[in-house]
């Protein structure tokens, strides 16, 4: 069983920076989160929230509500929030980060992220591609 998390503002997408983001929306992307899972024989949850504080309580309770690993966007928090680095640091699910849009190619403070040390690996720039791709890291690393 897997979870998707996404971060602050992106219950935006699509309408958000379209040129950056792309046209589709976050149900879309939850929709297509479901169908790689199905195909991967895993169960997908997929959650967002615009709050640092109610996505580090849903890393804390990963484990315990069955999930074996977590596919992380983080949005602006990967920039700055050690809170929430912590609380990947604390806890044993493997967490991928994700990046839609590619944040070395992007402004200066969207280089760096604090948060992608404490997570098994990071796929940026590859749009929605990149959750099915980190969705396929986790099953294959339970293998
Ligand atoms: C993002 C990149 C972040 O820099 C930005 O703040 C986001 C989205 C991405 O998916 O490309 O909100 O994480």
């Amino acid at each position: 069983m897997l979870l998707v998390l996404n971060g602050p503002n992106l219950n935006r997408l699509g309408l958000r920076e379209p040129g950056v983001y792309g046209s589709q929306t976050l149900e879309d992307l939850e929709r297509q989160c479901d169908a790689w899972g199905a195909e991967l024989g895993q169960a997908v949850t997929c959650r967002q929230s615009n709050y640092e504080g109610q996505l580090i309580e849903w890393i804390h309770e990963a484990e315990e509500h069955g999930f074996t690993g977590i596919v992380l966007n983080p949005g602006a928090l990967t920039h700055y929030s050690y809170a929430l680095r912590d609380a990947i640091a604390g806890q044993r699910v493997p967490v991928i980060e994700v990046h839609i849009s590619n944040v070395d190619a992007r402004e200066e403070f969207r280089h760096k992220s604090v948060t992608a040390a404490v997570c098994r690996g990071k796929i940026s720039g590859l749009g929605f591609l990149g959750y099915r791709l980190g969705l396929e890291a986790l099953v294959e690393s339970q293998e």
